[in-house]
């Protein structure tokens, strides 16, 4: 229960999903955690959830000043952090031939750019030795319908975190990557993917478990890539999918 004692956190979007499941397990294992989000309601509701260890700082990851404030507020109240999960992103979709330059640049401006602005304006107050992990998505390599520049979003994140892990390792910094599939989150109840009739499809032809991955399992893989528990992994890429991405062909 003390995998990330006296370690300081900072979970963007961690006011719900995956980075909330995060937060939660990072504080049962001795973490102070700060989360992000855009909406001020959702982070005191996840404050008061969380307990005495959260903080709640309202930032939008695509806007660049909205980071540099929270660094300097994380600033103010830590010094330097031990650990950044680089997590809010969202899932628009849009079919081949219909995309949008709208629908581009907001799935660009939060989950490549600013998830990028977010790991460089932290660089500073990071300790040597800390860890950066990357939520990026199964998305990056594999076909969902109308998720073509979301994956483009996720498999230049990856690209980038792959870089990061070269360029920070004199610091000792480890930087790594989970791409989650399904998962039990609002945001597969969104768009064309959000239907009962494709998530019953998805669970019977694409899952292997039959089912969706719960938040807290891919918190669990977080955590772990997050603790000395894995102090020789760095610019690696966790898939936590079930299987799926294995992509077998059963007779
Ligand atoms: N669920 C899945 O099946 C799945 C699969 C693969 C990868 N992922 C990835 O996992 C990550 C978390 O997704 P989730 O499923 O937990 O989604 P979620 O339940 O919709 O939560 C998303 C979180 O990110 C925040 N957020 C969204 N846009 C933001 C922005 N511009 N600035 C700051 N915070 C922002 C949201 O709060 P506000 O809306 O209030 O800002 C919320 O706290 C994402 O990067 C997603 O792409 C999810």
């Amino acid at each position: 229960m003390s995998k990330l004692k006296n370690k300081v956190a900072v979970i963007t979007g961690g006011s719900a999903g995956i980075g909330y499941a995060t937060a939660r397990e990072f504080i049962a294992e001795g973490a102070k955690v700060v989360i992000t989000g855009r909406n001020q309601q959702l982070i005191d509701e996840a404050v008061s959830k969380l307990g005495s260890n959260a903080i709640g700082l309202r930032a939008d990851a695509s806007k660049i000043s909205d980071t540099d404030d929270l660094v300097a507020q994380v600033k103010s109240l830590y010094g330097k952090i031990d650990l950044l999960i680089v997590n809010a992103g969202v899932a628009l979709q849009e079919q081949i031939g219909e995309v949008t330059e709208e629908v581009f640049d907001s799935l660009m401006d939060i989950n490549f750019k600013g998830a990028v602005f977010t790991t460089e304006k932290f660089i500073p107050i990071l300790n040597d030795g800390a860890s950066i992990i990357h939520v990026t998505s199964v998305s990056a390599y594999s076909y969902a319908t109308g998720t073509s520049i979301y994956s483009a979003s996720k498999a230049a994140l990856t690209a980038y975190s792959k870089s990061a892990s070269v360029e920070l390792s004199g610091r000792k910094i480890r930087v790594n990557t989970v791409a989650p599939a399904m998962t039990d989150t609002a945001m597969i109840y969104k768009g064309d993917l959000g239907s009962e009739e494709v998530h019953n499809f998805l669970k019977e032809k694409i899952m292997p478990f039959k089912r969706f991955g719960k938040p807290e399992e891919v918190a669990k893989l977080i955590t772990f890539l997050s603790s000395d528990d894995a102090s020789f992994i760095s610019g690696a890429e966790y898939t936590i999918d079930s299987g799926a991405s294995v992509n077998a062909i059963r007779i």
